[in-house]
């Protein structure tokens, strides 16, 4: 092997060493650090293969998973309420409910043929995933005004 060569192979090797490790470090990260996490429950879990089966990751991301056409929904259930996105699956023309920034072929299609146990299961496991930093501001509103602060 030649000089070059085995500098070459030798930044590679390093530059994998550091991206295992790094993958090591965040897989071991514990769950209060993690910027989104997800509130397991029945319902949520049978919504999640009912989100898989429905086709949802082709223009989804969840934890950085599925296509990035229709925007990442980590952290929706801290945004928008089960109800909500029980009526959101079930509507005939979602872009009712929120308006498209998107070409038609991209927007969001309507599931409301989809059977109504998937949707609400659906619903459910949107709902389970949610933002830390919203959830932490929340419960902080909710410690401050039990404490009679302003
Ligand atoms: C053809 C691409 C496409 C598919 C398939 C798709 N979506 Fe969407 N979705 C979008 C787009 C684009 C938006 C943003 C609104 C719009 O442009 O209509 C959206 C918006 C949403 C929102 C609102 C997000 C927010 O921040 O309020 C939710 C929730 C959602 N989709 C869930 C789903 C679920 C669950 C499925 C599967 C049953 C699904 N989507 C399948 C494209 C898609």
């Amino acid at each position: 092997m030649k000089k070059g060569e085995t500098v070459i192979w030798g930044v590679a090797g390093l530059i994998s060493l550091v991206a295992v490790g790094m993958g090591f470090v965040a897989y071991n990260a514990p769950p209060e650090l993690m910027p989104t996490y997800q509130v397991d429950s029945k319902e949520a879990a049978r919504g999640e293969l009912a989100y898989r089966k429905n086709g949802c990751p082709s223009c989804h991301k969840i934890w950085n998973l599925g296509s990035s056409r229709g925007g990442p929904l980590d952290g929706v259930g801290s945004r928008r309420d089960q109800d909500w996105l029980y009526r959101y699956l079930s509507s005939s023309n979602p872009q009712v409910m929120l308006p498209s920034t998107q070409k038609m072929i991209y927007r969001m299609p309507s599931f409301a043929q989809v059977a109504e146990q998937d949707r609400a299961d659906m619903a459910a496991f949107l709902a389970s995933l949610k933002d830390r930093a919203i959830e932490d501001a929340r419960a902080g509103q909710a410690s401050a005004s039990q404490e009679g602060t302003p």
